[in-house]
């Protein structure tokens, strides 16, 4: 495997990724798929290193995908359930995180319902030098960095099957639809994606995607070469699906929301929910994505989610593991990362 430019020890964010950062991660992750397509899936890459799965939310993918993902680097995996743990006896997640490392953790994945805690334990590990490596699993509603790039992936690979590159992207018009102002989905996917050269159009009711929400995504942190980010929102779902060649949708995350923000569930799907009859007005060969859990029959009809024609929902969990075998390597082997793919 070619050396690669790579000098991230975390990854917590999306927002400083630079096209060649997407680059990598796709490539990588290509060259995963193949390993997970042999008869023996397994690589040595991490044998000998420890990850630890901290979840203190809930999570049905994300986990098991990461644990997959560490098991078929050969990794030594931990999980942690925060219910059966010391966290009940009143012990802080910061000594949770330090009783991990003192047992070894190489790698260290998290997912917390609070913004910025895998940040904190981050900048944590980075002060006692520790050089542990944090992948962020989604932190309140900031970010979900492995679930964007999991969705790079997949686009990448629908629009170039032989060899997906984030190329590809460029000028393709996405839609992203539903309950934006709560999804660290759609907050990674903004950045991810508008970096690649598509255009992105956002649509949900103003309650969901309150006005200029976009402004804070248009001046790109990243320099030189500056990136110019299309992106726009829409009050109309008319306007945002029209010729679009995906459209993402995204759940009500009904547990972020402090207060009622819809009429009715069924009032929501009837003005947002995504069906084949909407995806008229789109690109003839469009794909609809959602990263799951999906609520049947409101953010998206159980027809289309069913629709192995138009659905990439099961396309995207499969991506999720060479995915995040390709950030893990990028990570664990940071400086070091030549002799992986090639043990067997
Ligand atoms: C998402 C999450 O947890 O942010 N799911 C996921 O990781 N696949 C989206 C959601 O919960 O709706």
């Amino acid at each position: 495997m070619a050396e690669t430019a790579w000098n991230h020890r975390h990854v917590l964010s999306l927002s400083q990724f630079t096209p060649q950062d997407y680059e990598t991660v796709i490539s990588t992750a290509v060259s995963f798929r193949d390993v997970l397509s042999r008869r023996n899936k397994k690589v040595p890459t991490l044998q000998g290193k420890v990850v630890t799965n901290l979840f203190f939310e809930p999570s049905t993918r994300t986990r098991s995908s990461f644990e997959l993902a560490a098991k078929r680097l050969s990794a030594d995996v931990l999980n942690f359930a925060p219910g059966s743990s010391s966290l009940t006896k009143g012990e802080t997640i910061l000594d949770t995180a330090k009783t991990y490392l003192a047992m070894g953790a190489d790698i260290m994945i998290i997912r917390h319902a609070a913004t910025g805690v895998p940040h904190a334990i981050a900048a944590e590990l980075d002060r006692l030098k520790t050089g542990v490596g944090v992948l962020n699993a989604g932190d309140g509603q900031h970010e979900h960095p492995s679930q964007a790039l999991l969705d790079l992936l997949t686009l990448c690979t629908v629009l170039n099957p032989e060899n997906p590159n984030i190329q590809s992207l460029k000028g393709k018009k996405i839609a992203i639809v539903g309950d934006i102002v709560h999804s660290r989905v759609a907050r990674s996917n903004l950045w991810s994606l508008t970096a690649c050269g598509a255009e992105v159009h956002l649509a949900g009711p103003p309650t969901l995607l309150p006005a200029r929400f976009v402004d804070s995504f248009q001046r790109s942190p990243i320099e030189p070469p500056d990136i110019s980010r299309q992106l726009q929102q829409h009050t109309s779902l008319e306007a945002a699906l029209k010729g679009a060649d995906f459209v993402m949708t995204l759940r009500l995350q009904r547990e972020r929301m402090a207060q009622y923000l819809l009429p009715s569930v069924r009032e929501y799907h009837h003005q947002f929910g995504i069906t084949h009859e909407r995806l008229k007005s789109c690109s003839p060969a469009v794909k609809v994505l959602h990263p799951a859990p999906v609520n049947r029959g409101v953010e998206i009809s159980s027809e289309l989610m069913d629709d192995p024609e138009r659905s990439l929902i099961g396309q995207q969990v499969t991506s999720g593991v060479a995915t995040r075998m390709a950030l893990l390597y990028l990570i664990g082997t940071r400086g070091r990362n030549a002799e992986v793919l090639d043990g067997n």
